[in-house]
């Protein structure tokens, strides 16, 4: 597929990242950008070479939500039609782990993909909200629900129901993001923290993602019962027997991804 709202390219060995890029409209997330977003996600997440994903915007903007010139003449019908939130569904099935670096403005459905991601890497000028209210709708892709989760009911609910959003220090502090850095080097660190992920056992990583998303959507009982099966799913891979033969061995691992 050629790209019209995206690029895609390797910043890192074994890191593949996917750019968001509509400067005009602050990278604003149209039916086409989601369409391109899906297929670069199942790209990387296809290519055994490539064992973390970073997803960002510009300084300016990772993304500000929703194409609101998408939706204005919508109806329920032509949305149920569209059904555009199954491709949120469809990244968050990504079995790679996924980076979201993140500045300037995430809002609405720019806050909602970031959540989507297993962890946020935040410029300091980054800021998230979910201002759907201020245009008579509420958000659709995880803003009452994954947001809960992150930061509690208290916050979720002032965000949700005034609009107004949190800076980067505000996220970090509330769980959001996993850490702020200065602007200028925000995309530096999220690559360094994605070929940290990338230089593990590639199973492992997406065993142990799949078990904590796991933990979102199920008892703890359940939950224990499918991350014990996983865990021991990976006694079946050669990268079991090299890690733990390295280990004795006091040399590093090779891993092979089998
Ligand atoms: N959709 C479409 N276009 C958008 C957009 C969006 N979400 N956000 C910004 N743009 C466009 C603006 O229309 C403007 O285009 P023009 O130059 O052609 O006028 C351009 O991007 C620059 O925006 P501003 O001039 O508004 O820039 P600003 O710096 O003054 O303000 C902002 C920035 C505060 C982010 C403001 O643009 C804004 O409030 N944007 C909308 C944010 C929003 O409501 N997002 C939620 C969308 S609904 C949603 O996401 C539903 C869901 O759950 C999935």
């Amino acid at each position: 597929m050629t790209y019209t709202c995206i690029e895609t390219y390797m910043p890192r060995p074994r890191v593949g990242a996917i750019k968001l890029h509509r400067p005009d409209v602050l990278n604003a997330l149209s039916l086409q950008t989601m369409i391109e977003l899906v297929d670069a996600f199942s790209a990387f997440d296809s290519d055994p070479e490539i064992r973390c994903i970073v997803l960002h915007g510009s300084e300016k903007a990772f993304a500000a939500g929703a194409d609101i010139s998408e939706m204005t003449d919508a109806t329920t019908v032509t949305m149920l039609e569209r059904d555009q939130f199954a491709r949120w569904e469809r990244i968050r099935q990504t079995k790679t782990p996924v980076i979201a670096a993140v500045s300037g403005y995430a809002l609405g459905g720019g806050c909602e993909l970031a959540m989507v991601c297993d962890m946020i890497v935040a410029s300091d000028t980054a800021q998230f909200g979910q201002p759907e209210i201020n245009i008579g709708v509420m958000p659709g892709a995880g803003g009452t629900q994954r947001l809960t989760r992150a930061v509690g009911k208290a916050l979720a609910m002032e965000m949700v129901l005034t609009g107004r959003p949190i800076s980067a220090q505000q996220a970090l502090q509330a769980g959001l993001v996993n850490r702020v850095v200065p602007v200028q080097w925000y995309l530096e660190e999220a690559y360094a923290l994605a070929e940290e992920v990338a230089s593990k056992a590639p199973i492992a990583s997406r065993l142990a993602k799949e078990s904590v998303l796991k933990s979102f959507s199920t008892t703890l009982e359940v939950g224990m019962e499918f991350e014990r099966k996983n865990f021991y799913l990976l006694f079946a891979t050669d990268d079991q027997k090299e890690g733990m033969a390295a280990f004795i061995e006091k040399r590093k691992a090779q891993w092979k991804g089998k």
